[in-house]
């Protein structure tokens, strides 16, 4: 994908400050198209990397992305956003906006910068948000900017984390936030490369959008995970189940695997913003407020439930785990449902050995658990495993080298990745989230095959 001859002639300049799971991919991304790009980022070590072409963050092709960026000349990296701003037509906000202790979106970060470079970019800079921020940012970003001549919009971005390079170059949509026809037609300009629906809308709608899907997302995922509840106890089978609600069109099949509880870096964040913004508005979101008590008391359950089968309780009970990042395809930690459950499995009393493939060992040190080397490594000794990432490594080990190395046999499949009748096969009880026990259709055809 490249841009028309007569623009790469005259490449426009582009900022992006910020070089996380975000910018870098947009920042590399669109120096990829043609545009020439800046991109400032104030972690000295995370820089000297970048400079050297080295991304530390576990994104599939990120790296030849920055690194033919680099070589090309097109992407270049500096640490002040002030100097990546100055001689940039647009600017990319891609800078973190945490949560606050009271669940909203901390905008100091994004307010910092805003006020650092406000004085300095030329006049007709657009200076666009690109993090996931709270409705009504764009006025508070006008009234630090001061100054008529300079824009500013919001182009949430919909890049997920594990293939953020693919979803950028491949977006489903794009959406930008702006009031003036001019900026909404130069950031137009920008994607119509992709040939996908550009959808522009004021400010305030662009901003909720973002909120609203992601929103939309953990209710879906809570949905799913309080229908394998009841599957579990109504002997049902969630995998089953979904299946046929996705064939429904209006529902469609992708987000419907039942798990541990969701996380990551915005799911849980973007809601408990959201509720807060939606309380401080006058209207309070209810059913997010219960998606997201539900999901913390989905961890709680996946504790419970080893305990039950661990004659009550876990304390003193060596215990294997599997994956630590909050999804496969990725090294991130943050709000990761595998974290959430090792904390209550440790304060529980368990003992605690974990093996992530993509998780080095110095990110999860002083959390209470051991480390492994091996998926097996984990298992030496462990009454139970329990799988919190659905790595497709997991599904393809073998299930007799588990349970020779493990001294229990239980094996709690949270993701609903391993295969039933092979891991029982292999002696192990193996526990689900919403699965019924053994397909007896699947062992009958098996016995008659035989
Ligand atoms: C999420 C959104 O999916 C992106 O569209 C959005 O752009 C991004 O946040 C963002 O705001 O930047 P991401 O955080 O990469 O992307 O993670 P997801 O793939 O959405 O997964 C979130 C959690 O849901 C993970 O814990 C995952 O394991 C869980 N999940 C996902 C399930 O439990 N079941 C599923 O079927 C899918």
């Amino acid at each position: 994908m490249r841009l028309p001859d007569d623009r790469l002639r005259r490449p426009e300049r582009l900022a992006v400050i910020g070089a996380g799971y975000i910018g870098l991919p947009t920042a590399a991304g669109f120096a990829d198209l043609g545009y020439e790009v800046v991109c400032a980022d104030t972690n000295p070590t995370k820089l000297a990397r970048l400079l050297a072409g080295q991304v530390d963050l576990h994104e599939p092709d990120l790296q030849d992305l920055v690194q033919h960026g680099l070589r090309t000349r097109r992407l270049s990296f500096c640490s002040s956003p002030a100097a990546a701003a100055r001689e940039a037509s647009i600017v990319f906000i891609c800078v973190p906006t945490p949560q606050a202790d009271d669940g909203s979106a901390d905008l100091s970060y994004v307010e910092q910068v805003v006020a650092e470079i406000c004085p300095l970019v030329r006049p007709g800079t657009i200076i666009v948000t690109r993090s996931t921020v709270p409705v009504g940012t764009a006025e508070r970003l006008n009234a630090i900017i001061g100054r008529r001549d300079v824009h500013v919009a919001s182009n949430p971005e919909f890049l997920r984390e594990g293939s953020a390079v693919r979803d950028f170059f491949h977006p489903d949509r794009i959406l930008i936030g702006a009031s003036e026809l001019i900026v909404r037609r130069r950031l137009g300009e920008l994607y119509d490369v992709f040939g996908v629906p550009v959808i522009v809308t004021d400010i305030p709608t662009a901003e909720l959008t973002k909120h609203a899907a992601n929103a939309f997302l953990a209710t879906r995922l809570s949905f799913v995970n309080a229908m394998a509840n009841i599957c579990e106890a109504a002997g049902a089978d969630v995998h089953e189940m979904m299946k046929v609600v996705g064939l429904d069109p209006r529902i469609g099949p992708k987000f419907l695997a039942a798990g541990p509880g969701w996380g990551g870096s915005c799911l849980p964040k973007d809601t408990r913003a959201l509720a807060y913004v939606a309380r401080q508005l006058g209207e309070p979101f209810e059913q997010l407020e219960s998606t997201v008590r539900s999901n913390e008391e989905q961890f709680d359950r996946v504790v419970r439930r080893l305990a039950e089968h661990l004659e009550g309780s876990v304390q003193g009970r060596r215990v294997a785990v599997w994956g630590l990042a909050f999804k496969a395809g990725t090294n991130d930690l943050r709000d990761s449902p595998s974290l959430a459950v090792c904390q209550r499995l440790v304060a529980a009393g368990a003992d605690v050995c974990a093996f992530d493939p993509a998780v080095n060992q110095t990110a999860v040190a002083d959390l209470g658990f051991t480390y492994a080397e091996t998926s097996i490594g984990a298992c030496f000794g462990a009454e139970a495993l329990v799988v919190l990432t659905e790595w497709p490594e997991f599904a393809e080990t073998d299930p007799s080298l588990v349970a020779a190395a493990m001294s229990g046999d239980v094996v709690f499949d949270t993701r609903n990745v391993l295969d039933i009748n092979e891991w029982t096969s292999a002696g192990l009880r193996l526990v689900t989230v919403g699965r019924s026990s053994p397909d007896p259709m699947n062992n009958s055809a098996k016995a008659n095959a035989a």
